[in-house]
């Protein structure tokens, strides 16, 4: 029997990267005593969770992806006192606290796996996935997976001339989850946490954990070979099903997963409140509204990433629950990514996109600085990059590296996950009041143009900081954005976002104009009402109600019909 409640309904979740939020100890690092003072902020913006991106013990050939002790907090970050401390400061503010649990794979610094390599009799052993090469001497990889990083998904152990699985660095062994032993590490690892009081789990490429027996070779596809032998592979089920049995169930938490490519019936499978094994997951579809082959730039598509929302709003209704998003750590800011050049429209545009998307149904994210309307980081070589993922493409690509490093430079400059791990910008002040030191990646020059905190607060209703403080007031405990049927309009429109939701009589128009031009907006005739009321409004409240009309560029409104 589960326990569980479902308050991820009514929450906003605020993601921090810590690595990027706040330095407290002046050593350019993020760490938690910096979380701590900026704890009444988080609480200002009305958000009643964080996400945290992992704190764990840790190398950090990723960042903190990359785990060498699943109970301890990275030496950077500070102590396990300090993150109980913190901890104790979100509850009680009354913000809840969701740990990344990073269980694919471990680090190759983690005690499992430094077991693991001294030999195949060794009982860590099978806590990974070992198989002879491939070719005379075993010296082929015994597949041809590709890590999503870049070049082979396998590592060749000289000593026990075993090759080990990793889908993401060579540093980041996969676990391996047919082990029973593996999966009650993870049961406990997980309880270990919930005892300390967390209150969720956002489950790092969950979707990854079962591969397919006797491991075949994947299909050719372009940087991601192999996939369809480890996503929503045959026991992933099974497996998360038992985890849930055996440890959520019993505390009242929620659970989302990443899961790249997922699609609506899978995303069901996962989360069907009667199936007992995740509440929600992260869908990547409409992060791929500007991709081909969820790779290469392309223009953003404004009606691809209509056609997305919709299915995922009429699909899940009823029966699933959405997760809201259009940042996060691997993904570039959504400045100017979804709203081309805006120019001098920043606060305008960053608001229009709040709009867009805080009123569909489901839980919705805001990434630390999204608030401020941050944007790309003006990267101008691969060498100011500190992604991993860079390093290890620019290593896969051996001696054609140098000619094929202009092109690198021109996807990344889109792409780069660095656009949004750049420091949190605080103030107009030595490093964006992010550090006494220097940082450990670039800060955007843009705090000094009023893209900081201090300043934003200051300015009064009109910063961006502050109508997301509206956005998230107004839909917070609004049934009609919790429960409201989903409708769109003007589904042909490159230029408008038209969508209303509608509860009990009672419904909500959204009008956003996604372009740094007017546009002619004409009233779809589906929407008949009696009285209207303007509640947010991206110009300044000075529109009665939605008429056929010129938008202005980016201007965004939300009526409350009845
Ligand atoms: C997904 C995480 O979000 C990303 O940052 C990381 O590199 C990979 N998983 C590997 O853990």
């Amino acid at each position: 029997m589960s326990i569980r409640t479902r308050w991820y309904k009514d929450a906003v979740i605020y993601q921090i990267y810590p690595r990027s939020f706040c330095d407290g100890n002046g050593d350019g690092i993020g760490d938690i005593k910096g979380i701590i003072s900026k704890l009444d902020y988080i609480a200002s913006l009305g958000v009643n969770a964080v996400w945290l991106s992992p704190c764990y013990k840790s190398p950090n050939d990723d960042n903190g992806y990359d785990i060498s002790d699943y109970r301890d907090i990275m030496d950077e970050f500070g102590t396990l006192d300090d993150w109980k401390e913190m901890v104790k400061g979100m509850h009680a503010r009354g913000i809840k606290l969701i740990m990344d649990l990073v269980v694919n794979h471990t680090s190759d610094e983690h005690e499992w796996f430094k077991e693991a390599k001294k030999g195949k009799d060794n009982p860590f052993r099978d806590y990974y996935i070992w198989r002879k090469g491939r070719g005379k001497n075993g010296k082929k990889p015994p597949n041809n997976w590709t890590s999503r990083f870049g070049g082979t998904a396998w590592e060749y152990d000289e000593a026990s001339e075993e090759w080990y699985l990793h889908l993401f660095t060579k540093k980041q062994p996969d676990l391996n989850w047919d082990n029973p032993k593996v999966r009650k590490e993870v049961g406990d690892l997980v309880k270990y946490w919930l005892d300390l009081g967390v209150d969720g789990f956002r489950c790092d490429v969950i979707t990854y954990i079962s591969k397919v027996e006797g491991l075949p070779s994947g299909k050719f596809a372009l940087g991601a070979v192999g996939d369809e032998n480890f996503t929503h592979g045959p026991n992933i089920h099974q497996y998360l099903h038992e985890l849930n049995q055996n440890v959520l169930s019993k505390y009242d938490c929620m659970t989302v997963g990443e899961a790249a490519g997922v699609t609506i019936e899978q995303g069901l499978l996962y989360t069907a409140e009667d199936r007992d094994e995740l509440d929600t997951v992260f869908m990547f579809e409409h992060v791929e509204a500007d991709t081909y082959f969820r790779l290469l730039p392309r223009k953003f598509d404004l009606r691809k990433l209509k056609r997305i929302q919709a299915k995922w709003q009429n699909g899940l209704r009823g029966r699933g629950w959405n997760s809201l998003y259009y940042e996060n750590h691997d993904q570039p800011r959504s400045l100017p990514r979804f709203t081309g050049d805006f120019g001098e429209l920043r606060a305008q545009s960053a608001k229009m996109l709040a709009v867009s998307y805080q009123f569909l149904q489901g839980t919705p994210y805001v990434y630390q600085g999204q608030e401020i309307g941050m944007s790309n980081y003006p990267f101008k070589s691969l060498d100011e990059m500190r992604d991993v993922m860079v390093s290890y493409v620019r290593g896969a690509l051996g001696k054609f590296e140098p000619i094929m490093r202009p092109l690198i430079l021109k996807v990344l400059k889109k792409r780069a996950r660095d656009h949004a791990r750049t420091p949190m910008q605080w103030a107009n002040a030595k490093n964006a009041g992010f550090s006494t030191a220097e940082p450990w990646i670039a800060v955007n020059p843009n705090y000094q143009f009023g893209i900081n905190v201090k300043e934003q607060n200051a300015e009064g209703a009109d910063s961006i900081l502050n109508f997301y403080r509206q956005v998230i007031a107004y839909r917070k405990d609004n049934d009609i954005v919790k429960l409201g049927a989903y409708q769109d309009y003007l589904m042909k429109s490159k230029d408008i976002y038209c969508y209303e939701r509608a509860y009990r009589g009672e419904r909500i128009l959204v009008i956003c104009n996604f372009k740094n031009k007017e546009v002619k907006f004409k009233m779809p005739n589906a929407i008949p009402f009696n009285s209207v009321e303007l509640k947010l409004h991206n110009y300044g409240y000075d529109r009665k109600q939605p008429e056929t009309t010129m938008l202005r560029p980016y201007e965004a409104m939300v009526f409350l019909l009845k």
